[in-house]
């Protein structure tokens, strides 16, 4: 009898906390509102909140690859499964069309949407809570002003439990600080501007910042790299692996182009924010690469040094090599055939008639893993923009596995001068397995 009071009581108590948890997670319908008419919004506002939406990139998680404009349906694969951006066009029964500003600007700022159910974070709206209300009024303008599109976003495919939203709460009181972009006192307004512009809006923390086991970036650890669908995304603090160290200049070009001569072509999921900023005022990115800049910080004299030796190497028309590491300084070996065949055609300086980096200033070849190499290597680098860079085929096909590890092999130890990478064939075989989706597969 003892031992079911007991349980009775246990029972009791777990019911009431559950019970409790939910009213704590339950938040209120926002009332439905008519779709507003086109002109509630002036010209002016719907414009900037175009730009706002391309540096929010708005556009890339919530459009399917060739289909209507933000009619959702692009699958989001994070480590606890499926996410689909939804249709954030203003069709009143698929879409946000009965929509209040107050209901939009609730999704932005809290991560819950008009019936009162918690969002996923795979929204950033851990970054979008810093938004300034004349901005979230901006993009509320530029969305509701979109073609409706009829298209009910499709079911997300989680994990059990997590399909449950109300759990959302927890990660939320765990780590969702909801609050207005904070500027730094002692910053120039410059930086500050685009401070708020990246952690506000273009979330590039999202990927640059590495995520703990419950998929929430790690506040002490800011821009120290992360990543983004089966690619790095470098380190952009004192830690980034450039071989020229990056400069307020240089990160704008490539920020704006999606291409910068000592350092190539964004690539993979970068290629899309750099898209994006191409239709961006040439200010708000060059106080975004301000701020990067500022995070960044001055690099080490003797980094710096080597930086513009390579600059010089390269300026005078030669291939620049990397005599750091462990390994013989590169280029003094015999250059491996299937590289001289398949590669130095374009990479070497000397016979190279586009710009393609000279893979010893890449950053792909100075990373953790052999990842981004690998990819550009399989699926090759396509540029939105054609003017910015020429194009890279894919080698799929073309080389073996085993010779396109040979390579990646090459490549890192004596054109990068770096320690061998620990297994290549195995990150390979998961790249090809589709394994390298989501986070998780450094061969560290
Ligand atoms: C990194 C991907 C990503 C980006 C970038 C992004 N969203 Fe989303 N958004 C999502 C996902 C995923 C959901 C659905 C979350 C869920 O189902 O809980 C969502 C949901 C929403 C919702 C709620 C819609 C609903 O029906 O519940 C709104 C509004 C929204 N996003 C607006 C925006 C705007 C505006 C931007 C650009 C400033 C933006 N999003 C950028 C991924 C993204
Ligand atoms: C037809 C010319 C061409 C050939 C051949 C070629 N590439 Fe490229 N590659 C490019 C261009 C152009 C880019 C984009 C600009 C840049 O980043 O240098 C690029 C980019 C890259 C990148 C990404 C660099 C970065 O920005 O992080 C890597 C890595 C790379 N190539 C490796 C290789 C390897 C390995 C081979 C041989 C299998 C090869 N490439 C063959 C033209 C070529
Ligand atoms: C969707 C994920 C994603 C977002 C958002 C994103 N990046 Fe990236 N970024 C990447 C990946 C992946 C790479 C590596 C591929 C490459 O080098 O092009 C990269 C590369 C870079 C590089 C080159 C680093 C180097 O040393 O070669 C810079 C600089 C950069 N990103 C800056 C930014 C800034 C600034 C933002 C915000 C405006 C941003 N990124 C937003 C994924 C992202």
């Amino acid at each position: 009898m003892r031992f079911l009071k007991v349980l009775f009581v246990l029972v009791l108590c777990g019911g009431l906390l559950f019970g409790g948890f939910l009213v704590y997670a339950h938040h209120a319908p926002i009332e439905t509102a008519a779709p507003p008419a086109a002109d509630t919004f002036d010209a002016a506002t719907i414009a900037r909140g175009a730009e706002l939406a391309a540096m929010g990139n708005c556009n890339s998680c919530h459009t399917v690859e060739g289909g209507p404009a933000l009619a959702g349906g692009r699958a989001l694969e994070t480590p606890f499964g499926t996410i689909h951006g939804s249709n954030i066009t203003p069709d009143a029964d698929t879409g946000i069309g009965r929509w209040s500003k107050a209901a939009f600007s609730r999704a932005m700022r809290e991560g819950v949407d008009r019936d009162g159910n918690h969002l996923y974070p795979a929204f950033p709206y851990d970054h979008f809570t810093k938004l300034s209300d004349e901005d979230v009024d901006a993009l509320y303008a530029y969305v509701m002003t979109r073609t409706p599109v009829r298209a009910p976003t499709p079911e997300n495919d989680l994990v059990f439990p997590l399909g449950f939203r109300p759990l959302l709460a927890g990660w939320k009181l765990l780590f969702f600080r909801p609050g207005r972009f904070a500027p730094d006192n002692v910053a120039r307004d410059e930086t500050n501007h685009g401070a708020y512009l990246v952690e506000a809006l273009a979330h590039c923390g999202a990927c640059h910042t590495p995520r703990n086991t419950l998929g929430a970036e790690e506040r002490s650890a800011h821009f120290a790299g992360g990543t983004s669908d089966g690619w790095i995304a470098p380190a952009l603090d004192h830690k980034n692996p450039a071989p020229v160290p990056w400069t307020q200049e240089s990160l704008a070009r490539y920020l704006r182009s999606g291409f910068d001569r000592h350092h190539g072509a964004a690539s993979g999921p970068m290629i899309e924010v750099a898209r994006n900023l191409s239709r961006v005022p040439e200010q708000d990115v060059a106080a975004m690469a301000r701020y990067v800049a500022s995070v960044m910080g001055e690099p080490a004299p003797e980094r710096a040094e080597k930086g513009r030796a390579l600059v010089a190497t390269l300026e005078s028309g030669r291939t620049p090599v990397q005599t750091t590491g462990s390994s013989a300084p590169g280029g003094s070996a015999v250059p491996d055939p299937i590289y001289a065949g398949a590669c130095g055609g374009c990479h070497d300086a000397e016979r190279g008639a586009i710009d393609a980096l000279p893979l010893s200033l890449a950053t792909a070849a100075r990373l953790e893993s052999p990842q981004n190499l690998l990819h550009a290597v399989l699926e090759g680098v396509h540029p939105r923009n054609p003017k910015a860079a020429a194009l890279m085929p894919s080698f799929d096909g073309a080389l073996t596995d085993e010779q396109i590890a040979r390579l990646a092999d090459y490549v890192r130890t004596e054109i990068a001068g770096e320690p061998a990478w620990r297994d290549v064939a195995g990150t390979l075989a998961k790249i090809r397995k589709g394994a390298a989706s989501g986070s998780g597969e450094s061969t560290k």
